[in-house]
């Protein structure tokens, strides 16, 4: 009897020590794969004859070898910091980097446009690729990581690997606000249009072999720079309207995302907060360093961005980058970056990676 008891503990240790070690083992992330827009785009419209592109001075002056790579900043982009954060390379290439090399499809590439939304009509106005021809191209770098990596492999890269995808904010400000393109909608009933679209979009991916998703919320576009100066007064304050939008459409997607996740068998899909943590670096600029959060560093910092942020137009481009949260006048600073990056990767991204 004492020795059957012996026995069961034994066995029973040794199932205890079985699972410990499964659990401990943390399941390889190969890759990091980014769908959206110019905030992750490095700079796949370099080839495009769109209003959204950027490969030129002063975009890129404190990035490595002072490149404009196509990047919408003056140094390194979200992806970039995520990227190198988890370990797993220090910048994410494009997908049409002519350059791109059998090892980048192996560890991951953006196929974000400048311009895009998860609206069609958002891309189409800015000559972008939408997400749609962004997931047309991801079917052709599956076909080629097939033939790099070989099929079964290949699965397993698309099945383990890590999925961004950032956009909304172009649907919102540009394209709902700014140009009134989708008039025959109130903010609710295009806010619904997008969380349907963005659910469509990652059922998509799903059905593709894709399983580890973060959706990333749009941040408070009614303090972006731009919007400041074309209806924020005078005095360029916050537009409350957008802000509100804002919260609307981060508040829809959360609870869309949460239903997915239960729909989809195992699927890990997350929604991943930004608006509080740059609404604080807006708000509280002073305490993170930055003397200047309401205009951009390049040129008047009040409307330029893109074409018009361009070295030969304009004389007044600020000299110290890092005092300035936002680099033109809708995109963020690498400092800015930095800082809205680093809590997002320590506070989700564990679940995912
Ligand atoms: C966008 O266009 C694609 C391709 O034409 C289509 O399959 C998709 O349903 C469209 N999405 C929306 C939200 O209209
Ligand atoms: C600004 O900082 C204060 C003090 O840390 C904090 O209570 C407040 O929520 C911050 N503002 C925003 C918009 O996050």
């Amino acid at each position: 009897m004492q020795m059957a008891v012996n026995f069961l503990y034994i066995i029973f240790l040794h199932l205890v020590t079985v699972v410990v070690f499964q659990s401990n083992a943390t399941p390889e992330v190969p890759a990091l794969i980014v769908f959206g827009d110019s905030i992750v785009d490095p700079g796949n419209n370099n080839g495009l004859k769109s209003l959204a592109k950027c490969n030129f001075p002063p975009y890129g002056r404190d990035f490595e070898g002072q490149s404009a790579t196509g990047r919408f900043s003056n140094g390194k982009i979200p992806t970039d910091f995520i990227a190198s954060q988890v370990g797993i390379k220090e910048y994410l290439p494009a997908y049409l980097d002519p350059e791109l090399s059998d090892e980048d499809l192996l560890t991951g590439v953006s196929f974000a446009s400048g311009g895009a939304g998860f609206d069609n009509i958002t891309a189409k106005v800015a000559s972008s690729y939408t997400l749609w021809d962004q997931l047309q191209m991801f079917e052709e770098y599956k076909r080629k990581l097939e033939s790099v990596a070989g099929i079964e492999r290949a699965a397993e890269i698309v099945k383990d690997s890590v999925y961004i995808i950032v956009a909304g904010s172009n649907d919102i400000m540009v394209t709902y606000f700014i140009s009134n393109l989708r008039s025959n909608y109130d903010i609710p009933s295009y806010v619904d249009y997008i969380v349907q679209a963005a659910s469509s979009f990652i059922k998509n991916l799903y059905n593709l072999g894709v399983r580890k998703i973060g959706i990333v919320g749009v941040p408070p576009l009614g303090c972006v720079p731009m919007v400041r100066t074309i209806r924020g007064g005078i005095t360029r304050e916050c537009v409350e309207i957008y802000n509100q939008a804002s919260v609307l459409l981060n508040r829809e997607l959360s609870a869309e995302l949460t239903r997915l996740a239960q729909e989809l068998p195992s699927s890990q899909i997350i929604y991943l907060d930004v608006y509080n943590i740059l609404h604080d670096l807006i708000m509280n600029s002073s305490h993170y360093g930055f003397e200047e959060a309401t205009r951009g560093c390049c040129g008047t910092g009040k409307v330029e961005a893109t074409l018009l942020c361009n070295e030969e137009l304009s004389t007044l481009t600020c000299q110290d980058t890092s005092k300035y949260l936002f680099w033109d006048a809708f995109h963020p600073t690498e400092r800015a970056y930095e800082l809205l990056v680093t809590p997002l990767v320590k506070n989700y991204l564990p679940i995912l990676f």
